[in-house]
């Protein structure tokens, strides 16, 4: 059986990830493809309580360490549970958000470091590299402006409290906006950059064309 594609998103939050990811997942399906849809932290059982320890912004305190712990823990059980078996069957696995935000976040936000997370990953998640990374970067105002708007909508109608990053100052966001941009430099095989405060529809249409190349390059293995 031929390895599956394994496909991921990242950026900031408020970046419209979400959004892109259910049209993407939409436009395969018109096209008889069923992906698998993960999500990082949670997505798995234990994964999600993972998730809630690390969103809720009563889990105050938490040490940067303990937090890319955490964040790779998740990730363990996520390859495990879901991402290594359906690729394994040769599934096309889309997944939100992935080590870039480790490196992202945990190495550029909490200034951990590149080296330190690239080390675990290989350690932890056995170097698994996505084949194609589709890298959102609005302009750091516009995302951070989104994600404010987002969050008090979802307190206000769900009492839901997952604002523990969005409660960030500037400073972070910066410097995982910087690191997001020094992966794309680093690794332009893999990361497909789509920049700018473009509409839905044209970071839809970049998306899918990302995507139907890494498709052919997949059929050419
Ligand atoms: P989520 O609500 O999934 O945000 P979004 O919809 O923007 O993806 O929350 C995930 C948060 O966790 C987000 O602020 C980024 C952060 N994060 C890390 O800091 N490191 C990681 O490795 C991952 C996967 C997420």
């Amino acid at each position: 059986m031929q390895r599956g594609l394994f496909i991921t998103l990242e950026g900031l939050d408020g970046s419209g990830k979400t959004t892109q990811i259910k049209r993407l997942a939409a436009w395969m399906q018109k096209r008889g493809l069923v992906p698998v849809v993960a999500r990082q932290p949670g997505g798995t059982t234990t994964g999600d309580r993972i998730r809630e320890l690390l969103l809720d912004s009563r889990s105050s305190g938490l040490a940067p360490m303990t937090e890319m712990a955490l964040m790779f823990a998740d990730r363990a059980q996520a390859i495990a549970e879901v991402i290594e078996p359906a690729l394994a069957e040769g599934k096309i696995v889309l997944c939100d958000r992935f080590t870039d935000s480790t490196e992202a976040y945990q190495g550029g936000g909490r200034e951990l470091g590149s080296t330190t997370v690239l080390e675990l990953h290989r350690l932890i998640c056995g170097d698994l590299q996505p084949d194609v990374t589709l890298l959102l970067l609005p302009s750091l105002e516009h995302s951070l402006d989104r994600a404010r708007k987002r969050n008090e909508r979802t307190t206000a109608q769900s009492g839901t409290d997952e604002n523990r990053f969005e409660q960030e100052q500037e400073a972070f966001y910066r410097r995982v906006w910087q690191k997001y941009r020094e992966i794309a430099a680093r690794e332009p095989d893999r990361v497909v950059l789509i920049e700018g405060d473009l509409a839905i529809d044209e970071v839809h249409e970049q998306i899918v064309e990302a995507v139907a190349m890494s498709f052919s390059e997949f059929h050419k293995r």
